[in-house]
């Protein structure tokens, strides 16, 4: 069963938002709403929008919405971001704690664990989109065995074996079953921990697209904040923390004319700039497991107009 959610890097990701009084602020990934709460209750913002597409996380927000500073917006953040930017809306910070919560991956019949038998879904919000079970069983091979190095970083030799034992097991339809396929496939390893761990989370990052939806939110964030707004990105995986990684490295418009110029005629101009690294302390780790991946990046929205998307 669900036991909770604990906020991740909360001080660290509260305190790049940089909320003044009045702010408005974003909270693109709701959850169990530990950092919009820790926003509502230290920092005295004008108003903060969580938004989250489990609907599972519209329930938990529902004692929020008494604060009139509160509201709720359900859907896959890079649509309703864009919906605010079509509006015409401004925000001061933009925070995304990206991955499972808890209440996700610890509630079997949501199909995220590896560890516990349910159906195979693992849809953030199971109103829409395939599941994974779909997925699987309908997938192309070679299309697989991409899937598994892109977004999961299995090897490639590894990608092929479990690829090939999955479309021989078809049709799957439980946690189980895409565990026991991965066992067969390439064993159990002593060291590296489970294999199954990479593939659940390729599996899971391609049926929620999310590296294409993170790429697509952080574009309209670009154009949602202010001069001076704050872009802060909380990463679990190699996959979405290369993409933030970069994304904030091209708007940073490093200039590359040679030294000798006395100016800039290259055109650089940095829509953001750069915040430092913080990685969870090894007491939070301590008491925290899950954060034990988490990477915070953070970026201030300098006043030059939006790059191009
Ligand atoms: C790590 S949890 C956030 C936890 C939250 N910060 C807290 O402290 O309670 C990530 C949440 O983001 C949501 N999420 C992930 N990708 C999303 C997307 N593309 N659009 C909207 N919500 C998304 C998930 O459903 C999940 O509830």
């Amino acid at each position: 069963m669900a036991a909770g959610h604990k906020p991740v890097l909360l001080e660290e990701a509260v305190s790049a938002l940089a909320v003044e009084a009045g702010s408005v602020v974003v909270d693109a990934t709701f959850g169990g709403g530990g950092h919009t709460r820790r926003v509502l209750e230290e920092a005295s913002p004008g108003r903060v929008v969580g938004i989250d597409r489990d609907p599972a996380a519209a329930g938990r927000a529902r004692d929020l919405l008494r604060d009139e500073r509160f509201t709720f917006e359900a859907g896959p953040y890079d649509e309703v971001l864009r919906g605010m930017v079509e509006r015409g809306e401004r925000a001061d910070a933009v925070l995304f704690d990206l991955g499972l919560s808890s209440f996700q991956i610890d509630e079997p019949r949501r199909g995220f664990s590896y560890v516990a038998a349910g159906p195979l879904d693992m849809r953030m919000d199971p109103g829409s989109g395939v599941s994974a079970a779909e997925y699987l069983n309908t997938v192309e091979v070679a299309e697989l065995i991409e899937a598994l190095g892109r977004y999961g970083d299995v090897p490639r030799g590894e990608a092929r074996r479990i690829a090939r034992e999955v479309v021989r097991r078809r049709p799957l339809s439980t946690t189980t079953d895409l565990h026991d396929a991965v066992r067969a496939a390439v064993g159990w390893k002593e060291r590296g921990g489970n294999p199954a761990k990479r593939v659940f989370q390729a599996v899971r990052v391609r049926v929620n697209d999310e590296l294409e939806g993170l790429r697509r939110a952080l574009q309209a964030t670009e154009r949602l904040l202010v001069p001076g707004g704050r872009l802060a990105v909380i990463t679990f995986q190699s996959g979405e923390d290369r993409i933030v990684k970069r994304f904030i490295a091209e708007r940073e418009g490093r200039c590359v004319c040679p030294p000798e110029l006395p100016v800039c005629v290259c055109g650089a101009s940095p829509v953001f700039r750069r915040g430092p690294v913080v990685r969870p302390s090894e007491e939070e780790v301590g008491e925290n497991p899950r954060s034990a991946s988490a990477r915070l990046r953070s970026a201030t929205r300098t006043s030059e107009p939006p790059g191009d998307v």
